[in-house]
C-alpha cells in the first residue's frame, strides 16, 4: 500500500519512517525544502533516538521512503496521514490552525474525484475534523473521506511510540474508513494494541484531554513539592508512597522544574481556549492553575539560586540542560533556558551545557552562552543548576567536580541526583521539595 505523509516534523518524520518499517510504500510531503534535503539524504532534521537507524534502512535507491516539497506526489496514495504542526497562536492562547488548513488546501487540489481517505494526526481543537472535512469535500469531492487518529508519541521515544503504541484512537465516520485504518494499523493490532473506536470529536478530545491531564498530574505534584518544602516532607517520598495506589500510579509524578516542549504548555492552553468558546471555560480554570504553578518553578529556581549566592549580578552559574527533557534536542517552551534566561536578566553570567541541544538551544537564544562540556560549564562557577535530567548529568562524580566549582553549591531542580553523595563530596545541596 502506498501513503503520504504530509508534514515532517517530529510527528511526520518518524510516522513516515515508521510506517517505511511497517512495510508501506511512503511519501513524506513538507514546504520546507531544508527539511526535505535532509531527510532525502538520510539524516534527521533533529535528535531522536532510533530516527536516523529507519531513514538508513529505508531511504536511497531501492528503498520504500521518499521525501519532497511537490503535493502532487501525494496522488494515488491510498492514505494521507496529516502530521502538521498546531503551535500556540501569536496574539492568544488558541491554536494556530493556519499550517493544517493550508497543507489541508495544497493536499486536496491533488486528489479532486479521487476516493481516497485522509487521516489527521495533529493535535487540534475539537470540530477542526468536521471543518476539515467539509474543505476536503468542497475541494476534492465526496469521494475524499476524512477520519481522525490522534498520536501520542513522546520525543525521545517517538520511533518506539510509533511503531509499538499504547493505543490506537480511530475517529471515523464510515466503515469504510475505520476497516481501512484497521488494514493500515493490522501489525499493530495483531500485537495486542487496543483500539477505540469514536466519532471525531471524542477522538480530538482524547488527545488534548490526555495532555492536559498529564500536565495537571505535573502542577499537582509540584503543587505538593512546594508544600513539602515549606512543611519539611520530602515529594519523592510522598509521590512514591501515593504511586503505589494504583488509582494514582506513580509516573508522571516526578516534582521539579516542570513540564515544558512543544505540546503540553500550548496544548493546555489550546484547550482552555476551545472550552472557553464552547461556553465551559469557567469549568477549565483550573487549567490556568496548572499552567501558573508550572510556570511558577521556574521563579522558585532563580529564588533558591538568590539564596544561595545573594544578588546573582556578575555571580558565574552553571546551567546542565537546554533541551525541554532527555533524549531530545527541542528546545521548545524549555524549562532549563527559561531559568537561563532569567538569571541572565538578574546579571548572573551563565554558562550552559546540554549533551544534544547546544545548537538548536544557540539558535533559539543567541544571546546565551552554551560550552561544549560540563566542566566549561562549571569551571569556577558558584552554583550548579541540573535543569534537564539527561542520564550524563547524574554519572558526575561530584567530588570531582567540586574540585572545578569556586563555590561547591547545587540546585538540583530534577530531584534525581544522589543528594547523599553530593553533600558528602561537600556541596550544600538544594532540591524542590526534598529535604
Ligand atoms: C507529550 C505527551 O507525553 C505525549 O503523550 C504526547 O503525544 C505529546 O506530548 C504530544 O502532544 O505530541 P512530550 O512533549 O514529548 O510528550 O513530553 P513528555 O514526556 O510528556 O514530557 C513533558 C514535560 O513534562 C517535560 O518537560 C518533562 O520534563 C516534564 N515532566 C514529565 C515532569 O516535569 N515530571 C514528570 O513526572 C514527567
Amino acid at each position: 500500500m502506498r501513503v503520504s505523509v504530509i508534514g515532517t516534523g517530529y510527528l511526520g518524520a518518524v510516522h513516515a519512517a515508521g510506517m517505511a518499517e511497517l512495510g508501506f510504500d511512503v511519501i513524506g510531503i513538507d514546504v520546507d525544502a531544508a527539511k526535505v534535503e535532509a531527510l532525502s539524504a538520510g539524516h534527521a532534521p533533529f535528535y531522536e533516538p532510533g530516527l536516523e537507524e529507519l531513514l538508513a534502512r529505508h531511504v536511497g535507491p531501492g528503498g520504500r521512503l521518499r521525501f519532497t516539497t511537490d503535493f502532487a506526489e501525494a496522488r494515488g496514495a491510498e492514505v494521507h496521514f496529516l502530521c502538521i504542526g498546531t503551535p500556540q497562536a501569536s496574539d492568544s492562547d488558541a491554536a494556530d490552525l493556519t499550517f493544517v488548513e493550508a497543507a489541508v488546501r495544497s493536499l486536496a487540489e491533488h486528489l479532486v474525484d479521487q476516493e481516497t481517505l485522509v487521516v489527521g494526526k495533529s493535535t487540534v481543537p475539537v470540530g477542526t475534523a468536521a471543518r476539515m472535512q467539509d474543505l476536503l469535500t468542497s475541494i476534492a469531492g465526496a469521494g475524499v473521506e476524512l477520519a481522525w487518529n490522534p498520536e501520542f508519541l513522546r520525543e525521545g521515544f517517538a520511533v518506539e511510540d510509533t511503531l509499538r503504541p499504547d493505543r490506537l484512537v480511530l475517529g471515523v465516520t464510515s466503515d469504510r474508513a475505520e476497516a481501512l485504518l484497521r488494514t493500515v494499523y493490522a501489525a499493530t493490532i495483531e500485537a495486542g494494541t487496543p483500539v477505540v473506536v469514536s466519532d471525531f470529536a471524542t477522538a480530538e478530545l482524547v488527545k488534548v484531554s490526555a495532555n492536559a491531564f498529564l500536565a495537571t498530574k505535573i502542577s499537582f505534584i509540584n503543587a505538593m513539592s512546594e508544600v513539602c518544602d515549606l512543611a519539611g516532607a520530602d515529594v519523592g517520598v510522598l509521590a512514591d508512597a501515593i504511586g503505589f495506589d494504583e488509582r494514582i500510579g506513580r509516573k508522571f509524578l516526578n516534582a521539579g522544574l516542570g513540564f515544558g516542549g512543544g505540546c503540553l504548555p500550548k496544548d493546555i492552553r489550546a484547550f482552555r481556549a476551545r472550552a472557553t468558546e464552547l461556553g465551559a471555560g469557567e469549568t477549565f480554570n483550573f487549567l490556568d492553575e496548572v499552567d501558573r504553578i508550572n510556570v511558577a518553578r521556574r521563579a522558585r529556581v532563580v529564588t533558591l539560586a538568590e539564596e544561595l549566592l545573594g544578588d546573582l549580578a556578575g555571580r558565574r552559574i552553571a546551567v546542565l540542560g537546554a533541551s525541554f527533557k532527555p533524549k531530545s534536542d527541542d528546545v521548545r517552551d524549555s524549562p532549563a533556558l527559561d531559568v537561563a534566561s532569567r538569571l541572565v536578566a538578574a546579571g548572573a553570567d551563565v554558562r550552559i551545557f546540554d549533551p544534544v541541544a547546544g545548537g538548536t538551544g544557540k539558535r533559539a537564544f543567541p544571546d546565551l552562552t552554551f560550552v561544549s562540556s560540563i566542566d566549561e560549564a562549571a569551571e569556577d562557577a558558584e552554583a550548579v543548576l541540573h535543569l534537564t535530567e539527561w542520564p550524563e548529568f547524574r554519572e558526575i562524580d561530584p567530588a570531582v567536580l567540586a574540585k572545578v566549582v569556586a563555590t561547591a553549591n547545587v540546585i538540583d531542580a530534577r530531584n534525581c541526583l544522589d543528594r547523599d553523595a553530593w553533600r558528602a563530596a561537600g556541596w550544600t545541596y538544594r532540591g524542590l521539595g526534598v529535604q
